[in-house]
């Protein structure tokens, strides 16, 4: 029978390829997780629920055979059934990590609904934390929505923040690799982290954990480390305090002799984020946004507009919270401006949906990341692992999964929880209950 889908008429001479991938590959689709879910749907719908695990290790296999063929330069199996596949940087014991997740919530036992997509994605983020080795050196969290609400502020002692000093005494770095951008103003970052700082002081922990404690900003433009510090002569009452002090000169020259990744020509940052901004200006009119732009030096946004933007737009939407439709829209607008600029724009960028806002930043998490290994002489991607929860190719934690391990998580309370499964594995869970 003939397909009853028909597809609006296009000229094909104004039809870009990255304009049609698009429109194929959806934005809002994990082609991995979505096809894994498809392989499992026959094993519900055959009533043979006790194959999950067989098509579990099959997944597995295929990606053992993913990463021979990635190191050999020949395609994959896996790459032939999901095209948009990526990197794996450690085996995955997924079989294993789908045993554990079905004791717990019996996916098994179910007659009428079938594997989600998030018992899927919890399914590869248990056996991401499996398939760590007490050789993991760095863990890089993204900030909003992961550590904090978005928008919000550290917790004092929360969970999440004796979970991070038990990593730090163990000797584990950590840092948060986040878009947010404040240039090198510590007291900035300080603020939306001033809960876990405090806790550095009141648990005592020592100078050395501290100083294994990053920020990045600006997704990967600016680095700031931990340091306890005297409090100002200003200030003679006050107790020493947990500060964020920029990566010295030294520290930099030490780990990367020559010129830093990040030190883009200032030039070019404006040249691509003129074309950004422009996108994102005709957005405002044609979608009737009642939106407002912040430009930084090496990122532009645009986020809802307020009282001021209904005076100027008094027939749109957004001056609240903008729609997610109209978001997705501009990301996908302006990554197709870069793609189409002449020159071609030469420096890595991201552009993303941060739930509440949309932002175009020169740079992107996997310079982030990759200049922290680099800062602290790691040369193997599994010494590491980025938790983070915009993993579409529409989000920001994306970039990062080309240089480390991953865990996608939604909000941060599945950090916390993932947290508490890694400090299992890595046998540091004594010390958790210690310092609680
Ligand atoms: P992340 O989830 O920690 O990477 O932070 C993303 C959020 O940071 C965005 O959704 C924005 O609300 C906020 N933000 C603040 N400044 C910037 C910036 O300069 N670039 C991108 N995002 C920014
Ligand atoms: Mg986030």
């Amino acid at each position: 029978m003939e397909s009853q889908v028909s597809f609006p008429v296009v000229d094909p001479q104004n039809f870009s390829s990255r304009r049609r991938n698009h429109m194929l590959s959806s934005h809002r689709r994990d082609e991995l997780i979505s096809w894994m879910k498809e392989m499992l749907h026959h094993s519900f719908v055959l009533d043979a629920k006790h194959t999950y695990f067989d098509t579990f290790r099959y997944f597995e296999e295929l990606i053992d055979e993913h990463r021979l063929s990635a190191a050999t330069g020949r395609p994959s199996k896996l790459r032939t059934l999901v095209p948009s596949v990526g990197a794996f940087h450690t085996p995955l014991p997924l079989e294993e990590a789908f045993r554990y997740y079905d004791q717990k919530y019996a996916v098994t036992g179910r007659r009428h609904i079938p594997p989600t997509f998030n018992e899927i994605r919890h399914t590869l983020n248990l056996a991401q934390v499996f398939a760590l080795k007490s050789s993991l050196r760095l863990i890089t969290f993204d900030g909003d929505q992961t550590l904090y609400e978005d928008g919000g502020n550290f917790q004092y002692d929360s969970i999440l923040s004796v979970s991070i000093r038990a990593l730090l005494r163990a000797g584990v770095h950590v840092a948060l690799v986040t878009a947010a951008g404040y240039a090198n103003e510590g007291p900035k970052y300080e603020a939306r982290l001033r809960g876990l700082l405090d806790g550095f002081m009141s648990s005592q922990l020592e100078d050395e954990a501290v100083s294994r404690f990053f920020v990045v900003g600006g997704e990967c433009n600016f680095y700031l480390r931990a340091k306890r510090v005297d409090p100002m002569a200003s200030d003679q009452c006050q107790a020493q305090v947990v500060r964020l002090v920029p990566v010295s000169d030294e520290e930099w020259a030490a780990a990367i002799p020559g010129k830093r990744p990040f030190d883009w020509p200032e030039d070019e940052c404006r040249r691509m984020l003129d074309a950004a901004q422009a996108v994102m200006e005709t957005s405002i009119q044609e979608l009737r946004l009642r939106a407002t732009i912040i430009r930084k030096t090496r990122g532009v946004g645009i986020v809802s507009g307020g009282a001021e933007a209904v005076k100027q737009m008094p027939m749109g939407h957004g001056s609240l919270k903008l729609k997610r439709e109209a978001l997705d829209e501009i990301v996908l607008l302006v990554q197709e401006k870069m793609s189409s600029m002449s020159p071609i724009a030469s420096l890595p960028y991201c552009c993303f949906n941060g739930g509440r806002d949309a932002w175009f930043d020169i740079g992107n998490k996997r310079v982030g990341v990759e200049t922290m290994q680099a800062l602290l002489g790691i040369t193997r991607a599994d010494a590491c692992l980025h938790v983070g929860d915009q993993f579409l190719n529409t989000g920001n934690d994306f970039a990062a999964r080309a240089v480390s391990p991953c865990i996608w998580i939604i909000n941060p309370l599945e950090t916390e929880k993932i947290l508490h499964r890694i400090l299992h594995v890595l046998g540091l869970d004594d010390d958790q209950q210690k310092l609680q």
